[in-house]
């Protein structure tokens, strides 16, 4: 009963989470993806929301439930995620950047199916960088608290604060790939100003509980 007298942590608060992989066409029945199930970010999105933010969720192709009151906006391409991102970020008071964005896209997107051809030559694709959506909310003059993932495969803490330091952002979430892609559990690193703090291995509901904890005390302290 008391419980439901206090304040929740993000009441009033705005929440954007990018979620799941996108996906990248190389022609109108084929493409280019990653293992992200989505798991994490949606259970962010259920978090935040519970913890009484307005959340939305810009989510790449899933098999998941939209959590109960959250906004969800779908898209498939990172250009796509990019630009509904664009859209909202200024808006917003904390961006958590939780989808595994495709780094590349097809250069050469064929309008037709390709067809195997009676030479038989194999498809030869190009690529260009995708926009870093993380690092352009972060590079806004009016920014929300940005907070980053990143799934590397080893050498977790040296990434990890590189990658913090390269995307200018205050907390940045580490985890390793082969633990995370698809499983309900997952081991946390968090990285920010004072260095690295492992959260115990846990499901993925309770480190998003924990994690969202985390942003509503940061973001008291660098508002006041
Ligand atoms: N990210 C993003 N847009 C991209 C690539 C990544 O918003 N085009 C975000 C991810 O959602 C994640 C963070 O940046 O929060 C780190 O993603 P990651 O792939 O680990 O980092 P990269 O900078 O792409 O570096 P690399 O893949 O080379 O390790
Ligand atoms: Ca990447």
């Amino acid at each position: 009963i008391v419980a439901a007298f206090q304040p929740k942590a993000l009441a009033g608060k705005s929440v954007l989470v990018t979620a799941g992989p996108t996906f990248e066409p190389i022609d109108p029945v084929r493409g280019i993806t990653n293992l992200s199930s989505g798991k994490m970010g949606y259970a962010i999105a259920r978090a935040a929301r519970e913890a009484g933010a307005e959340v939305t969720l810009v989510s790449g192709p899933t098999a998941l439930e939209t959590p109960f009151g959250v906004q969800r906006i779908n898209v498939q391409t990172a250009q796509q995620m990019h630009d509904v991102v664009m859209a909202r970020a200024a808006a917003q008071d904390v961006f958590v950047a939780v989808a595994a964005v495709a780094d590349w896209r097809v250069r050469n997107v064929a309008a037709q199916k390709i067809k195997k051809t009676a030479e038989s030559r194999t498809p030869a694709l190009e690529f260009d960088e995708n926009v870093d959506i993380l690092a352009a909310v972060a590079a806004l003059d009016k920014k929300p608290y940005c907070v980053g993932f990143a799934a590397e495969s080893e050498n977790l803490v040296a990434h990890g604060e590189a990658k913090r330091r390269k995307k200018n952002i205050p907390l940045l979430v580490g985890n390793i790939g082969h633990q995370t892609f698809g499983q309900d559990t997952n081991e946390l690193v968090l990285f920010d100003d004072h260095g690295h703090t492992p959260l115990p291995h846990a499901d993925k509901q309770t480190l998003a509980r924990q994690l969202i904890g985390e942003i509503a005390a940061r973001l008291t302290t660098s508002q006041s």
